[in-house]
């Protein structure tokens, strides 16, 4: 049994993973509707990767025998301006998650719930991976996103593919 403050937060972590998947899936349609199949194809990796994570948080709150409360998901579309702006807003998506993340952990540390911690290990790191390609890509995109630049920029982006992530739950 887990702390009933630790479940909601690990509830609506689900809901944040899930939104995540959505803004980016939002991020990879504005560079499809402009012809850069390489940062369309980037981020809709990224979204595939924001529903492992969600199914691994929803995973981890069954096994410890709690229901799972699904709640709406916010419309994530925005108007962006030019290239670079969805890799701006990528970052600073990333270091709200983080934020998120670090509140479930104090939390969990708080209730001594010394499991909960032991899971988060793996987004504590995963987080870290997560801010540090989205301020890559931002610093690529600064330094070579113009003429001939952007387009090895995106032929390089088209090279992602999705891997499982490297925690499994059973
Ligand atoms: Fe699931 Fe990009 O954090």
């Amino acid at each position: 049994m887990l702390q009933k403050s630790i479940v909601e937060l690990l509830n609506a972590q689900i809901n944040k993973e899930l939104f995540s998947a959505y803004l980016y899936l939002d991020m990879a349609d504005f560079y499809a509707s402009a012809g850069l199949e390489g940062f369309e194809n980037w981020f809709k990796v990224q979204a595939l990767e924001e529903q492992d994570h969600a199914m691994l948080f929803r995973q981890y709150v069954l096994n410890n025998g709690h229901d799972i409360t699904l709640s709406a998901i916010a419309d994530p579309s925005r108007e962006y301006k030019d290239f670079k702006e969805p890799l701006a807003a990528a970052l600073e998506h990333e270091r709200y998650v983080t934020d998120s993340i670090n509140t479930i952990y104090s939390e969990a540390i708080k209730v001594k719930d010394y499991r909960t911690v032991q899971f988060l290990d793996w987004f504590v790191k995963e987080q870290g991976e997560e801010e540090k390609n989205a301020e890559d890509n931002l610093r690529k995109f600064e330094l070579f996103g113009t003429g001939k630049g952007l387009y090895m920029l995106d032929r390089d982006l088209k090279a992602r593919v999705h891997t499982a992530p490297s925690l499994v739950l059973d």
